[in-house]
């Protein structure tokens, strides 16, 4: 790069590099090819978490374990942007659970966990089962009837977990007499709300291995026409020097596109949570929480209601006995967590590509379509059993979806393996991209049109406007739903003119 091209950002992190070695080891540079969203998603998840740790730590501020519901509504029902924090963190904790289940399918669907990233994919299965205990955890403290009538009813199931897995929850659910906790509240509330601190904790140190792999190796290249992409690997250093595509970007748009990524998922979440308030209600001037408090008298005659999450599991709770469902629950995750091996020596796939892959997308796309069909039928069947016609149901539909995809992917495979001169899979389908031939080149550059010229200036008149408003609000209680919209607003026009800033081409 000229020195005369540099940014004064680039410079102060090129100053930074010398002394911390951040370029070469800590954060690696992308090749241009990487600069689309969707090669981008777990930097989405990222935000999410980041989003959880602070607002959580606002939340607990508030939060007192041996009075869980009333230090709850109190937040909601008296404290100046209380409801607003409440209803951004329960949002967001959606939104993790959401955007990692995105994350996962995307890295699954190219390939991503094949070598060198076996390890990558374990590690981020491992977050994956650390999240959902963090959101179970979570779900729990609020200590209101549907919620503590769920928690009681998974904590009941996991005692029939197999392998002594259910003596280790016992254990870490033996309670001695604790002081303090107010009349008719468990005092598991008080277990689970440093479990919560914990289990967020070793989310991040988790997360740190994971990243940590992941600037080893950089993101899987987009697919190719080529046969195998271990060729793309093999001549990295050749692509770097001669591909126009592998040409590594500044430190600074790897920076800009990580800020898109946060603002864009901070925006949608608070969007969402303004216009949404979780179990909130507003009538005229009184913000409320809606849910009752919990009490075992009404638990009795309250169906138990997991997260849409764990719809799926609690279906195999509701068809089978708990020892079976908890056997079922124990496979997929173990599956999922030794896919990459499975991939590699039960299907013995050698491409990367979804069409090489005829077994493991088709055990993919079956697992998705048993995923939504147990999650809605558990959902109309609250507190009801199904019955071990759910599980039979429920495999058919699973070898139904797998046989309706693999003869079709494994024809294309075998004309792909035995004309790959004529039967270019990768263009037929719409995956060839531009880094399969040197000629084509993935073009970042966004020349300065009118209509662009037109939308910079309506973007920022509209965040001067929303930024105005914001100020004018003055009623940190009345009007707290209005301010989160407003920076949710804000945020997402930001997010749009970083992204211009970052993608803009180069000088020359
Ligand atoms: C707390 C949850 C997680 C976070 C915050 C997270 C974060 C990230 C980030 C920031 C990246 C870099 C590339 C990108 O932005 O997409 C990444 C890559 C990756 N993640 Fe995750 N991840 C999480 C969970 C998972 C899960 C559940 C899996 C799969 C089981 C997974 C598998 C991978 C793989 C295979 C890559 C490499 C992608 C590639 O090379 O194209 N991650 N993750």
């Amino acid at each position: 790069m000229q020195e005369e091209q540099e940014s004064w950002l680039d410079r102060a992190l090129e100053w930074l590099d010398e002394r911390t070695g951040i370029y070469g080891h800590t954060l690696r540079q992308a090749p241009r090819y990487a600069y689309r969203l969707d090669f981008w998603l777990g930097s989405f998840v990222l935000a999410s978490f980041l989003f959880e740790v602070v607002t959580g730590m606002l939340v607990a501020l508030y939060y007192v374990p041996a009075d869980p519901y009333a230090s709850t509504s109190y937040l909601i029902s008296s404290v100046p942007l209380g409801a607003l924090l409440f209803s951004l963190h329960s949002w967001g904790a959606y939104a993790m659970v959401f955007l990692l289940l995105v994350h996962m399918t995307r890295n699954f669907i190219v390939g991503a966990y094949r070598k060198p990233r076996e390890i990558m994919w374990m590690v981020g299965t491992i977050l994956a089962g650390l999240t959902l205990t963090e959101a179970y955890l979570g779900y729990s403290l609020p200590y209101n009837l549907i919620s503590w009538t769920a928690t009681t009813t998974g904590l009941n199931l996991f005692t029939y977990m197999p392998f002594g897995l259910s003596n280790l929850i016992a254990a870490m659910t033996l309670l001695p007499q604790l002081p303090g906790i107010a009349s008719g509240v468990d005092p598991l509330v008080d277990r689970f709300f440093v479990f919560h601190w914990i289990v967020g904790a070793l989310i991040g140190l988790v997360l740190g291995l994971h990243l940590y792999i992941f600037e080893k190796h950089g993101i899987t290249p987009p697919l190719t026409k080529e046969k195998d992409r271990s060729e793309l690997i093999d001549d990295y250093e050749e692509k770097l020097r001669n591909d126009p595509n592998w040409k590594l970007q500044p430190l600074t748009r790897t920076f800009g596109i990580i800020l898109v990524t946060m603002l864009m998922t901070f925006g949608a979440i608070f969007l969402i949570a303004s216009a949404f308030p979780f179990q909130i209600s507003l009538n005229g001037g009184q913000i409320k929480y809606v849910m009752p408090e919990y009490n075992p008298a009404l638990a009795a005659q309250t169906p138990p209601i997991p997260d849409w999450y764990f719809l799926f599991i609690y279906f195999f709770y509701k068809s089978v006995s708990p020892s079976d469902a908890s056997l079922i629950f124990l496979t997929w995750g173990g599956i999922t967590l030794l896919f990459p091996f499975i991939d590699q020596y039960v299907f013995r796939h050698r491409s990367p590509h979804p069409v090489m892959r005829p077994a493991s997308i088709a055990l993919g796309v079956g697992f998705i379509v048993s995923f939504i069909v147990n999650s809605v039928w558990a959902y109309l069947t609250p507190g009801r059993d199904i019955g071990p016609i759910g599980v039979e149901v429920d495999g058919t539909v699973f070898v139904a979806s797998f046989l309706a995809l693999f003869p079709t992917l494994r024809w294309l495979q075998r004309r792909a393996e035995s004309e790959p001169e004529t039967f270019n899979v990768g263009k037929r389908l719409g995956f060839a991209n531009s880094v399969s031939t040197q000629t084509e080149t993935i073009n970042l550059s966004k020349p300065v049109s009118l209509g662009m010229d037109l939308s910079i200036l309506a973007s920022l008149g509209l965040i001067a406007y929303t930024t105005t408003k914001m100020f004018l609000l003055t009623n940190l209680f009345a009007d707290q739903f209005e301010l989160g919209f407003l920076a949710g607003i804000n945020m997402f026009l930001v997010s749009y003119l970083v992204l211009i800033y970052t993608l803009r081409g180069e000088e020359s």
